[in-house]
């Protein structure tokens, strides 16, 4: 894919973008993001640690550096001039940027997942979803592109436009340049991410997570959605999970802008991603702000882990039915 005499290192996303025939105004969407990344970097580093002293729609009392990370790639958005539609974890509805749909996305984001792990400085990320038109609440499969960046000890960038996913580290001019490309998942793993209490976990994961114990699996958890997810890509051998509890029978994660992005990262990885009992990609989101459990990684361990849930789990929680069958009415 480099182009002679340039080393494979020395390509920068827009150029990459370019080498994947990605039109215009997708390339500078992405690069936008991209951009926004390096002041959310800084805000990170330097910013305000403390509360907002507002909340998002979930209640979640919201940081300081959750608004300001939105506000960042909120306005690169609304003066970017190709998107049609936004929505973040931290909005209430959808925000209309742009009238027409024509050559124009609509985005879902999230501007910092984990955010409440910075002040004892584990990594975190912005996670970002990409639909071509007006439309936001369509089944995660019709996605163009999915991308994240990563904010660990180096920051790196994954995305993909559905021709395989590729990995950019942010150098010391803070540009992004290519390390590694068409990044593959091996179908077993030899680490599992178990999200959420252990005690609250049904018969189904419960004895999934008892037979990868019995295999030998090693537990790798930070806590941070994006670096959990990063090292089961990079590493190529995992599975992560935040499945329905016994009290949340939805899980913790969002379809919109943490579920629909990774899962099509993964899939174009050569992994899965189930709700374990369906695959995330074709759920129809029925609200902006739904929620799913997740299995998501390599593509034996997740068949494994629908398999326990179906064998131990007869009956489809009804809140699962209603996303995934009921059209969003709005
Ligand atoms: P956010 O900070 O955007 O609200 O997301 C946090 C999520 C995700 O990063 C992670 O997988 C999950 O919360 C961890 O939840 P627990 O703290 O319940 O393990
Ligand atoms: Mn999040
Ligand atoms: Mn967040």
């Amino acid at each position: 894919m480099s182009e002679p005499g340039k080393t494979k290192f020395q390509i920068d996303l827009r150029r990459h973008l370019r080498e994947q025939e990605v039109n215009d105004n997708l390339t500078h969407l992405i690069c936008e993001i991209a951009e926004a990344s390096k002041y959310i970097i800084n805000s990170i580093r330097t910013g305000d640690l403390g509360v907002a002293g507002t909340s998002n729609l979930y209640g979640e009392e919201q940081l300081a550096l959750d608004v300001l990370a939105d506000r960042i790639l909120r306005k690169r958005l609304d003066h970017s001039r190709v998107v049609a539609n936004m929505m973040s974890e931290e909005m209430d509805e959808i925000i209309p940027v742009s009238p027409d749909c024509e050559g124009k996305y609509s985005v879902a984001f999230d501007p910092l997942d984990g955010s409440s792990l910075v002040d004892v400085n584990l990594a975190v990320g912005t996670i970002v979803s990409i639909f071509e038109g007006c439309d936001l609440l369509q089944q995660g499969r019709n996605q163009v592109a999915a991308l994240y960046v990563l904010y660990g000890p180096r920051t790196t960038l994954v995305y993909s436009v559905g021709k395989g996913v590729h990995e950019f580290g942010m150098n010391n001019l803070m540009e992004f340049t290519l390390l590694q490309e068409n990044i593959c998942i091996q179908p077993k793993g030899n680490l599992y991410s178990p999200g959420g209490q252990r005690n609250k976990y049904t018969p189904g994961t419960e004895a999934f997570v008892n037979h990868l114990e019995e295999r030998g699996v090693k537990l790798r958890y930070s806590g941070g959605f994006v670096p959990d997810i990063n090292q089961v890509l990079l590493k190529g051998k995992g599975i992560f999970f935040y499945p329905h509890l016994k009290d949340l029978p939805n899980g913790k994660l969002r379809l919109l802008f943490e579920l629909n992005p990774m899962a099509f990262l993964v899939e174009q990885a050569g992994g899965a991603a189930s709700t374990g009992r369906q695959r995330i990609l074709d759920l129809q989101p029925n609200e902006i702000h739904g929620r799913a459990p997740v299995f998501i990684g390599c593509k034996e361990d997740v068949a494994l882990a629908e398999e326990f849930i179906a064998k131990f789990e007869s009956e489809t929680p009804a809140e699962e039915k209603k996303t995934s069958k009921k059209k969003f009415a709005g």
